[in-house]
């Protein structure tokens, strides 16, 4: 099968991935309600058609945060792409750069900060806070040194949420015999995955906390039990001083649903924020980005950068997102999949695809710059 649409990686990834890595990226938590919305409440926008509006030029490009982005899209921080394909990260960060968009690495991603800079560029850099914080400073000192341009502090993962689907495969909980011949079972039925990945990678290791977890004397064999005894659960906004003190450059809070919240980002100092549920992985029950949007893009727009991720699946999504309010979008779920399904070359294409969804929407919604899309490119009735 040939991708066309993001939806087309989805069943590329579920083809050519173990079952426990697809499910895994696919999954939300507990019923996944609000996974469902996020996809749902984008679906059920509807734009508003204009005609006849000398359409010739067309302007995707913003500025945020010192930098210029061809299309308001980046790359959502996502753990353990490595993986979902070899090295993944730097497939993706090559794949965004090239495409002169962000990519944001994850504290838990396979490949470490200076491989990423070393071989692609200098992501931004997403913060989940362990409890020990030597660990924490010296980690923000890496980024800082592999010249990481933004941080992304990621406050929505206090605790991980139950992920069903994850104890369904035996990607966490199982353990024993049975557990170990069932991952084995699902890594032999995927030959070109265990070709690709795991003879090749050495994917098991997360390279920017593999200190922590040695430390432990342990790898990450039950990642989510790791990250419930690891992640600092008492943090508040008082902590934003001690990240500020270890980080010069810009902070973007991602994980704020809560106008009140939003307020505390301004408060903090920070300069940004994206309004995200974690793309349903968390409180499953909350409402959706989407449908969160407004009203903090309303009460913060103008003191930060308003950034939402959470059901993008196609660059009319992207619009309607900028209609509502956000400077720019984040996808997380569309280049895991792209990646499983066919590495930087496959993200490449994917990134393509929205960019050209966004074109046409940006064509018939008569909207010549993104910078100027608002309300009125929706029919809110
Ligand atoms: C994530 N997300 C995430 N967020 C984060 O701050 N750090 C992380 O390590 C991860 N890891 C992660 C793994 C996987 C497999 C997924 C799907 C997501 C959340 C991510 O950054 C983003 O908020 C959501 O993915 C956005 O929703 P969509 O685009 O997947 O619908």
């Amino acid at each position: 099968m040939r991708a066309a649409s993001v939806s087309d990686y989805r069943e590329l990834a579920r083809r050519r991935l173990p079952n426990i890595f697809f499910e895994y990226i696919d999954g939300g938590s507990y019923a996944e309600e609000t996974l469902a919305r996020n996809v749902r409440d984008l679906e059920l926008i509807a734009l508003r058609q204009r005609v006849l509006r000398d359409m010739s030029q067309l302007d995707m490009t913003v500025e945020t945060l010192g930098q210029t982005l061809s299309m308001p899209v980046g790359l959502a921080p996502v753990g353990m792409a490595g993986m979902y394909g070899r090295r993944g990260e730097v497939q993706a960060s090559k794949a965004a750069t090239a495409a002169g968009l962000p990519f944001c690495l994850s504290t838990v991603g396979v490949c470490s900060v200076e491989e990423v800079a070393a071989k692609a560029a200098p992501p931004w850099f997403q913060l989940y806070m362990l409890k020990d914080r030597g660990y924490m400073k010296a980690l923000l000192g890496r980024a800082r040194d592999a010249g990481c341009p933004v941080l992304v502090f990621t406050v929505d993962l206090p605790v991980p949420g139950a992920r069903y689907r994850d104890v369904r495969s035996g990607f966490t909980g199982s353990s024993g015999l049975s557990g170990a011949l069932n991952t084995a079972w699902d890594g032999l039925t995927h030959p070109g995955w265990m070709w690709n990945v795991w003879a090749q990678g050495r994917p098991h290791s997360l390279g920017n906390v593999e200190g922590a977890v040695q430390q432990q004397g342990r790898r990450v064999t039950d990642f989510l039990a790791w990250i419930a005894r690891n992640f600092d659960r008492s943090v508040t906004w008082a902590d934003l001083d001690w990240v500020r003190e270890n980080w010069d450059g810009p902070i973007v809070i991602k994980g704020v649903l809560d106008v009140d919240d939003a307020r505390e980002v301004v408060r903090v100092g920070a300069q940004g924020l994206v309004v995200s549920n974690h793309g349903g992985r968390q409180l499953d029950g909350v409402r959706s980005s989407i449908s969160a949007l407004p009203r903090i893009a309303d009460a913060v727009g103008a003191d930060l950068e308003v950034f939402m991720d959470g059901g993008v699946r196609s660059g009319l999504d992207v619009l309607k997102a900028l209609a509502l309010g956000a400077k720019a979008c984040f996808v997380g779920r569309p280049w895991a999949w792209a990646l499983g399904a066919g590495g930087e070359a496959a993200i490449t294409r994917m990134l393509g695809t929205l960019r050209s969804e966004l074109a046409v929407a940006m064509i018939l919604t008569g909207c010549n710059s993104v910078r100027e899309a608002g309300r009125e490119l929706l029919d809110l009735d």
